[in-house]
């Protein structure tokens, strides 16, 4: 990016969805940004592999969606829309595909908007996922979706940011309310369950690194991804670590990352 194109995305400061696509190996990301990614690497070194299976895993799930014949996607907590994000995969696959970006981080929603300028059948609204009522009712939502027809709402890397006393089992109920029959919902979450002491401290000092950049993180257990499908069946193989979902040659596997157990994930459908 040219000095002029970053000028009025904040430079200076660390952004969430700059230091992950940093993690990714994109483009757009900053000195601030690869300044606080080192850093939160170098107390959990697997921070990098961690964000490349939960990228993998959203890829993978995509691609599962659209054999069922999924064309449009609601990707919540989205990032900035590069480095194999949703609409990358779903329009290589069927150039007809429409995808929703939603965050609430108005820099990488600005940067998301400029990337995706010229993608009429992809588009970046700022919006508070926690909020899905205000999410559906948006104009942009309503515009390129039809949510009449099933959706591929992609949850991936966000419930970590909503905490229990949220209501994060609420929460996925109302999307599923929202959500027309046939719809699925794919999501992945942070956890140190499987982690040895050692990796348990180093991801609780991860969360202590991104201070500053976001407030908090919350860390859950299989029981409490599986609790969030409440309601809803789960496609196999159920809820895995994320590089054990449906896995595939063209992702990612490191056999032996201890990052290969800080995640789970699950896709569930909505009856
Ligand atoms: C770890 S990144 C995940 C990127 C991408 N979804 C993936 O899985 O590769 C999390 C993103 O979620 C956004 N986010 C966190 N809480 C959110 C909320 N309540 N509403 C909308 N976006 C949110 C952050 O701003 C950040 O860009």
């Amino acid at each position: 990016m040219s000095a002029s194109e970053t000028a009025h995305l904040d430079p200076e400061t660390p952004n969430i969805a700059r230091i992950y696509d940093y993690y990714l190996g994109g483009a757009f990301n900053l000195p601030a940004d690869r300044e606080r990614a080192d850093r939160i690497k170098s107390v959990l070194p697997g921070m990098e592999m961690l964000a490349r299976f939960n990228r993998g895993f959203l890829r993978r799930a995509v691609a599962y969606l659209l054999d069922q014949g999924i064309t449009q996607f609601l990707d919540l907590g989205s990032g900035l829309p590069t480095a194999g994000n949703t609409h990358e995969v779903a329009q290589a696959r069927d150039p007809r595909a429409k995808v929703v970006y939603v965050d609430y981080e108005p820099v990488a929603v600005a940067l998301g908007r400029r990337i995706l300028r010229a993608n009429p059948g992809a588009v970046m609204v700022e919006a508070d996922a926690r909020r899905p009522e205000e999410v559906f009712a948006h104009p942009r939502v309503r515009e390129v979706l039809d949510l009449s027809r099933p959706l591929g709402v992609m949850m991936t890397g966000v419930m970590v940011f909503v905490g229990d006393h949220e209501d994060p089992v609420g929460l996925m109920k109302s999307y599923r309310d929202l959500c027309a029959p046939g719809s699925h919902i794919a999501l992945s979450q942070l956890t140190d369950e499987c982690a040895d002491p050692e990796t348990k401290v180093q991801v609780r000092a991860m969360v202590e690194a991104y201070r500053g950049v976001i407030e908090q993180l919350y860390v859950r257990d299989r029981a409490g991804v599986e609790a969030l499908f409440e309601g809803m069946p789960l496609v196999e193989p159920g809820v895995t670590l994320m590089p054990d979902w449906r896995p595939h040659a063209d992702t990612d596997i490191a056999t032996g990352s201890p990052a290969h157990g800080l995640g789970y994930a699950a896709v569930g459908r909505v009856d």
